[in-house]
């Protein structure tokens, strides 16, 4: 009986020295310790063996399951290390390989000026609101005092959508500011960023271009608070400490007073240098939120008044950036880019 137990023990050695996988492995296993297996066999003998004899030979069963035991576990270890490193080996990178050619992004300048214009905004507490590229006549115009024939509606050049009960592609970013007074009541300052379309082209316009339209609205604001905040804005936009900014009295539907403000610069034949240099430039429309405009959203115009501005940004980019063609923002010309963009990583927490 000791005998076939040893040669048992001996058997099962040698099947798991040469077992070569982990599934040869597993199958030897079920061999011996599985409900019919050969050691299991011998452990169930056991019952049939006189009472003396049952506890020697149970230990001698119990001292060769423990030894296969413990082979088992070394080839596992074993065999699962060598797959391991044979994985390792099949799978190597070869890091001396060179990398694949690689390009950097760039951020149109359009981008990189929006994301500096309301940040500034942000930093004087203006919240950034946002509205329809695809706009409704109501919100566009006559909400904002431009009710149907008036002249204004003429300079406004309105691609009408075909068939859509009077949808349009907003002409500016003011339908924004009734947008939000639906949603929210005042106090509020909101700096609305956004695209905008005139069916007009020629070396100075684009059918799309961008505009970045504001809205303050509290008790007791009055228009040396809008002289304020856009002049802050213009020195803090183009850098210049002293820059000057000029208010000219002007007309919008939806502003009394308005005004139209220019920054100073230098012309020469060539180039338009921002500065004190005795000329000026245009560069936004803003008024007093007109009463009427008010009254279209239900604001208490007995407690409540302000100002919006709005300006247009491919004209702030070109003259900070030195860009002089107004068409080559839309060229998508990579080389163009390459030159006048701005990189990405730079502006990672403006945008
Ligand atoms: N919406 C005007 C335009 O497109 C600009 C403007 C906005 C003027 C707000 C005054 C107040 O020209």
């Amino acid at each position: 009986m000791s005998e076939e137990l040893e040669n048992l023990e001996k058997q099962i050695e040698e099947k798991i020295t040469n077992a070569n996988t982990l599934d040869d492995l597993n199958s030897i296993r079920v061999e011996v310790f599985g409900k019919k297996g050969l050691i299991t066999n011998h452990l169930k003998s056991l019952t049939e063996l006189p009472e003396n004899e049952r506890k020697e030979k149970g230990k001698k069963i119990n001292d060769v399951k423990n030894k296969i035991n413990t082979l088992l576990q070394q080839k596992n270890k074993n065999l699962s290390d060598s797959e391991v490193s044979q994985k390792l080996q099949k799978e190597r990178v070869d890091i001396t390989l060179s990398t694949r050619p690689y390009e950097e992004g760039k951020l149109n300048p359009i981008t990189q000026t929006i994301a500096e214009i309301t940040t500034i905004f942000q930093k004087m507490g203006f919240e950034t609101a946002l509205g329809p590229d695809i706009e409704d006549d109501y919100h566009n115009f006559t909400a904002l005092n431009i009710p149907p024939e008036h002249p204004a509606r003429q300079l406004h050049d309105t691609f009408y959508l075909k068939g859509k009960n009077n949808k349009l592609l907003r002409t500016h970013t003011s339908p924004v500011q009734i947008r939000t007074l639906e949603k929210k009541k005042p106090p509020l300052k909101i700096i609305a960023p956004g695209r905008t379309y005139r069916a007009d082209s020629d070396m100075t316009h684009t059918p799309m271009f961008h505009q970045v339209e504001g809205l303050c609205l509290d008790k007791d604001i009055n228009m040396s608070h809008l002289k304020g905040c856009i002049m802050d804005f213009c020195r803090e936009f183009f850098e210049i400490d002293d820059l000057p900014v000029r208010f000219r009295p002007s007309f919008f539907p939806f502003t009394e007073p308005s005004a139209e403000i220019d920054i100073g610069c230098f012309k020469d034949k060539k180039q338009i240098t921002i500065g004190n240099g005795g000329s000026w430039l245009e560069i936004m429309g803003c008024g007093m939120v007109h009463n009427k405009v008010l009254k279209y959203c239900k604001v208490d115009t007995s407690k409540y008044q302000g100002f919006a501005f709005g300006l247009g940004v491919e004209r702030l980019a070109m003259l900070k950036y030195g860009i002089s063609d107004l068409r080559s923002f839309f060229d998508s010309d990579i080389k163009w880019l390459n030159n006048f963009g701005f990189s990405i990583f730079e502006n990672i927490e403006k945008i």
